[in-house]
């Protein structure tokens, strides 16, 4: 027995942040940002009350509309997130309540921009165990609430979205056929939040010094992502002996256009086979993927190879091979 994708579906806040935009609050420009990103502009929450838990909660309405089920079949939620609406309880346990799914437990899974594919993995688990039959995997991010609106190295490359998949029991040959994942905690200097965590508490001091927004240095993340992106992508076409005329689309983690571009050359695809939509909706860390997967879900045919992978703080990373269950109504 494996697990399927049924189902996906997403949400996506009004407000579209644009790179002229940006102009106006940090010195940069539309021609650097697309040039060294691909991104022209992103989402952003901006109504008051409204954040991550309220996202992903609008994308599991949504999925389960598309799927025709009711909230109370789902058995599990695990929501995918870097910025829950608390650091406590679970905004898993928010969704569960906002959308009615009385008989499911849940919780929230934390692996930076790989978060999705972590969740990807353990909800396959689940359902492999035999014990579950519907788990329902959201990825959602309100990366503008950690955001420092004043450092042009990183605001220029978050916005904010939710996706969620539904993960079922199969016995055909298809749904998440491998996996790999990877990390390596060395590479937590690069990229992080430096305070509100337990080791450094919140404080007047840690507010006035900016130290509660995303910290990155770009480059050595850069470095790091663009081989290991590429090396878990062909490691999982190796391991099933997929070759690049084999695989449908690459679905790759959208946090950097050349990124994405140097993976799917080492997997030999051409960007015709390459989920894109960096350029609307920037890096919404937990939520690219199935962002991607809901935007190409119509062209998808059962039976089509995807590559997912994903590259994140940590650093994680890792790939997901899927033999996609259904074709589109
Ligand atoms: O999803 C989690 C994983 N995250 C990633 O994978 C992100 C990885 N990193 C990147 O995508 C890239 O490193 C960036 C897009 C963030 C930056 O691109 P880069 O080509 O690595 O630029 P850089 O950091 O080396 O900066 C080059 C120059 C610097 O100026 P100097 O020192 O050469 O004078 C920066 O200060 O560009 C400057 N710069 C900017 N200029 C205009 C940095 N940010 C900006 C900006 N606008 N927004």
């Amino acid at each position: 027995m494996r697990a399927a994708i049924t189902a996906v579906s997403s949400y996506l806040p009004d407000y579209v942040l644009t790179n002229k935009e940006l102009e106006t609050m940090v010195d940069t420009s539309d021609e650097w940002i697309v040039s060294r990103s691909g991104i022209h502009e992103r989402r952003i929450m901006k109504e008051p009350g409204k954040a991550t838990a309220f996202m992903a909660a609008e994308a599991a309405k949504n999925l389960l509309k598309k799927r025709n089920i009711q909230a109370s079949e789902i058995d599990v939620i695990i929501l995918a997130t870097v910025t829950p609406d608390y650091q406590f309880p679970a905004s898993a346990n928010i969704v569960s309540d906002m959308i009615g799914a009385t008989n499911a437990w849940g919780f929230d899974l934390q692996a930076a921009c790989s978060s999705f594919i972590y969740g990807l993995e353990v909800g396959s688990k689940l359902i492999e165990s035999g014990t579950y039959k519907k788990v329902l995997l959201i990825g959602a991010d309100t990366m503008s609430s950690i955001i420092d609106y004043t450092d042009r190295g990183t605001c220029i490359l978050f916005g904010d979205g939710a996706g969620a998949v539904l993960l079922e029991p199969t016995e055909e040959q298809v749904g998440v056929m491998d996996a790999r994942l990877y990390s390596d905690g060395a590479g937590r200097k690069y990229l992080y939040q430096i305070a509100g965590g337990s080791l450094k508490p919140a404080s007047a001091e840690t507010v006035a010094k900016r130290e509660h927004f995303v910290k990155m240095d770009g480059q050595p993340v850069f470095k790091v992502a663009v081989v290991k992106m590429a090396e878990v992508a062909v490691e999982m076409m190796d391991r099933n002996h997929l070759k690049a005329e084999d695989v449908a689309y690459l679905v790759p983690h959208q946090a950097n256009k050349r990124i994405i571009e140097a993976t799917a050359n080492r997997m030999g695809v051409g960007m015709d086979k390459v989920m894109l939509n960096i350029q609307k909706y920037a890096n919404t860390t937990s939520a690219t993927l199935p962002l991607c997967l809901d935007e190409w879900e119509h062209k998808l045919k059962k039976g089509d190879n995807l590559i997912l992978t994903t590259f994140g703080a940590g650093f994680t990373w890792g790939g997901i091979y899927i033999k996609w269950a259904y074709d589109s109504k």
